[in-house]
């Protein structure tokens, strides 16, 4: 049976730039360039193993074969925090597509409510859901669980901070999505924010607090 591949990714850039997004006087602009930066940064890895396909181009030179991306993937941003990874990604596959999943925790049960699904049609596209914060993991399984049942197979996932409760939940229900974060943090708090994580992730990208 596969098992998930939770990958750390430390690079010092990604570890210098998340350093100053956790710092609590960060403002909203350079937090979300920060997250965006590090969205770049982490396609590299999570693209390694895309599907390529030959194609005959001319160069000034001659005619040869050279390798180009065989399909396009699509991007998945679980609202409204995840959209701050979106034009980082974009910015290495400006071919992607973009679906949405609408979703937000209760402040009072922590559980995830779901309010909005909208997708590509090709269920045979990779997909790569975004969310900067993997918690209790809730969130992330329930958009998961949701875009299976649609029909898509392909999923990985990445985050920024996860909490090692978050990952193992993510991983045992659903063992065949890789998970991408740059930083698995020491554990969840009394309300269920990560230790000593970010703070709420949408209110700082978007100024909401
Ligand atoms: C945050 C975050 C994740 C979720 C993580 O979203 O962006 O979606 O919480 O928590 P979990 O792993 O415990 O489910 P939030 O509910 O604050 O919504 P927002 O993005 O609209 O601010
Ligand atoms: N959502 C956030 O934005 N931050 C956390 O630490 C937990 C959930």
């Amino acid at each position: 049976m596969k098992m998930s591949k939770v990958v750390v990714m430390d690079h010092p850039l990604i570890s210098h730039k998340l350093s100053i997004m956790r710092h609590k006087d960060t403002k909203s602009k350079e937090f979300r360039e920060l997250l965006n930066e590090i969205a770049s940064l982490m396609t590299f890895d999570i693209c390694r193993d895309l599907k390529t396909k030959e194609v005959e181009i001319e160069t000034p030179i001659c005619v040869a074969k050279f390798k180009q991306l065989d399909k396009d993937i699509i991007i998945v941003p679980i609202l409204r925090a995840g959209l701050g990874m979106v034009d980082g990604l974009l910015a290495l596959i400006p071919s992607a597509r973009v679906g949405h999943i609408g979703m937000y925790r209760d402040e009072e049960t922590c559980q995830p409510v779901f309010y909005y699904y909208k997708m590509p049609a090709e269920k045979e596209r990779m997909v790569i859901l975004t969310d900067p914060m993997l918690a209790t993991g809730g969130s992330a399984c329930d958009a998961i669980a949701r875009l299976k049942e649609d029909g898509f197979t392909n999923i990985r996932m990445m985050a920024l901070v996860a909490s090692p409760e978050g990952v193992k939940v993510v991983t045992e229900a659903h063992p065949d999505v890789d998970i991408y974060v740059a930083s698995v943090d020491e554990g969840l708090n009394d309300r269920k924010y990560i230790l000593p994580g970010l703070g709420d992730a949408g209110d700082r990208i978007f100024g909401t607090k």
